[in-house]
């Protein structure tokens, strides 16, 4: 028997680079493990089969609790230096907006909500939208999704909804008894209920949709003067495109990662995609005038009161180098705001704002900021250290190095003077649980059911009794009083559609496209 190793075909030529260990040793052979003698037991000491083997057992770090399937690009944001007929610095300071023609690098990570990571990308959901910008003052993340309100106000009943619209604990598929058995207890869903199961809950890929931020924030400018604003993208040259149920089925019957390969091909073609960021503008305070709270995500604010004030683009202009480290380590969160730029008091958006960075330093790392994908492009001076993967300390040139805390005299780091006057905020209320006044939760529904067209109010209620038809009666009959809440006519069509025996689901198993159509008809999915 030859023991020796044969040299083959695959050796490399030495124009291509060689492949080495993690610790920098060049790999010589990257076929045969070390064993004794070629049918031989084999041995502990290979360290280069065992660096391989253990570093693959570990590639996968936990997806996401919730948006775990998206894509991701990199481009630019270009401020326009007025807000309205005024200059921006009237309501804001924060640097990125001031300029005309300023330019701020970003990240953008589109996503799906409910499934995992390499679910479809058809799937009836809220589409994530989520921005960071790399500022000159640090990094502001703008965390948002498609749609521009949520189904929840109040942060503690987040887990509960991921729950009830997750799959089923056992069976680990999603159901729609489950989802709406929540959904109908929670009259404040009506409004979103109402976008999603329309064309607008499956929008056609990721550069065809809106963005929002859903949240209420505020804007501080150099005097502490804040006022609310909500964000908002709007496409530019793509424009808007939403599916009808039929279309989606008949594009997931072909390829579940269309939305994916859409953005990335529409980069590498040179087709870049455009959004104009957009503000709706509030002064600070409750506003008892309107019928809903300006702090609550599950309403609209009215665009003829509070018109989309244009203040800069973006511009997507160049795919990830590696999905892992950029799409995938990617971390985003609510509470990652620069000067000028300000919380309200939205509980969701306080409620989000713990979540974030929580569920990233378990997700990735406690030094997940350290990574280049998430660290600011300015100069990082903490004295935080430690912890797994530190990979540099966050120390500022000229710190004396001996010094990791503050205040101290012998040269370590220092407070920085406020920019401008502190928004100081006055509170007078008790301390309590309970929910906020004006909760209105059907009268902007309606409103919306109405401004649908006949084609997108004919889909939701299809897709509604499609839907609810496999929920018990109680749970019918609860969705059914709110719709109807909402609007009379909404509420009787459902009812109708669920008294003719609603519909039956298409296979999901089915792959011929010809055939999706066939038995859509068949099953009276067409909505023209
Ligand atoms: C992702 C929590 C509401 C948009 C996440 C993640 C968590 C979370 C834990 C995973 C983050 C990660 O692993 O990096 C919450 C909580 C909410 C809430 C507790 C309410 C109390 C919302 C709302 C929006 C939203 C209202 C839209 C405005 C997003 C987006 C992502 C995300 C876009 C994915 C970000 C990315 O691409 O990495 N959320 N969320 N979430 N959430 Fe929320």
């Amino acid at each position: 028997m030859n023991n020796e190793r044969q040299p083959d075909d695959r050796q490399s030529s030495d124009s291509n680079p060689t492949l080495t260990t993690r610790q920098g040793h060049p790999v010589t052979d990257n076929q045969n493990i070390r064993t004794v003698g070629d049918r031989g037991p084999s041995t502990l000491e290979n360290y280069h089969f065992i660096e391989k083997i253990t570093h693959f057992d570990r590639e996968r770090i936990p997806e996401r609790v919730v948006h775990a399937r998206g894509a991701g690009a990199h481009g630019i944001f270009e401020a326009y230096g007025h807000v309205g007929s005024e200059p921006v610095s009237a309501y804001t300071r924060a640097r990125l907006f001031q300029e005309a023609g300023k330019q701020t690098p970003l990240f953008a990570r589109f996503s799906t909500v409910i499934h995992g990571m390499h679910s479809p990308e058809t799937l009836r959901d809220p589409r994530g939208f989520a921005i960071k910008f790399y500022t000159e003052d640090g990094n502001w993340d703008l965390v948002g999704n498609n749609l521009k309100i949520f189904f929840i106000r109040d942060p503690l009943k987040f887990p509960d909804m991921v729950h009830a619209f997750k799959p089923d604990p056992i069976t680990n598929v999603q159901d729609m008894e489950r989802f709406f058995d929540f959904v109908s207890m929670s009259p404040e869903a009506t409004h979103m209920i109402t976008f999603l199961f329309s064309p607008w809950g499956i929008p056609a890929n990721y550069r065809q949709m809106q963005g929002s931020g859903v949240n209420t924030y505020k804007w501080v400018n150099q005097n502490g003067e804040a006022v609310l604003v909500k964000y908002h993208w709007e496409p530019l040259k793509q424009g808007i495109k939403n599916l009808r149920q039929r279309e989606a089925n008949e594009i997931q019957a072909l390829n579940f990662n269309h939305a994916t390969l859409d953005l990335y091909e529409a980069i590498e073609r040179g087709e870049f995609p455009e959004w104009e960021l957009c503000v709706q503008i509030m002064s600070d305070g409750e506003h008892p005038e309107l019928n809903f709270d300006p702090l609550d995500p599950t309403k609209l604010w009215p665009q003829e009161q509070f018109p989309f004030l244009p203040v800069g683009k973006m511009t997507l202009n160049r795919n990830p180098a590696d999905y892992f480290t950029e799409v995938e380590q990617v971390s985003f969160g609510t509470g990652v705001l620069v000067d000028g730029l300000d919380f309200s008091d939205d509980k969701l958006l306080q409620g989000r704002t713990f979540s974030y960075s929580d569920t990233q330093r378990y997700r990735v790392g406690t030094n997940y900021l350290q990574l280049p994908i998430n660290a600011p492009k300015t100069d990082v001076a903490t004295n935080q250290s430690g912890g797994q993967m530190l990979y540099r300390p966050d120390r500022a040139p000229g710190q004396n190095p001996h010094v990791n805390y503050e205040p101290s005299s012998l040269g370590g780091l220092h407070e920085a003077s406020e920019r401008g006057k502190e928004h100081r905020p006055h509170y007078d209320a008790d301390l309590t649980r309970q929910k906020i006044g004006r909760a209105n939760d059907f009268e902007q529904a309606g409103d919306t059911y109405r401004a649908f067209e006949d084609w997108e109010r004919d889909e939701l209620i299809d897709n509604l009794v499609d839907a609810l038809s496999v929920c018990s009666s109680g749970i019918q009959e609860r969705m059914i009083r709110h719709l109807t809440e909402a609007d009379a006519g909404y509420g009787r069509r459902v009812a109708e559609g669920l008294a003719q025996g609603g519909h039956r689901k298409i296979d999901s198993g089915q792959t011929d496209p010809e055939q999706a159509v066939d038995l859509s008809k068949r099953l009276g999915h067409e909505a023209d």
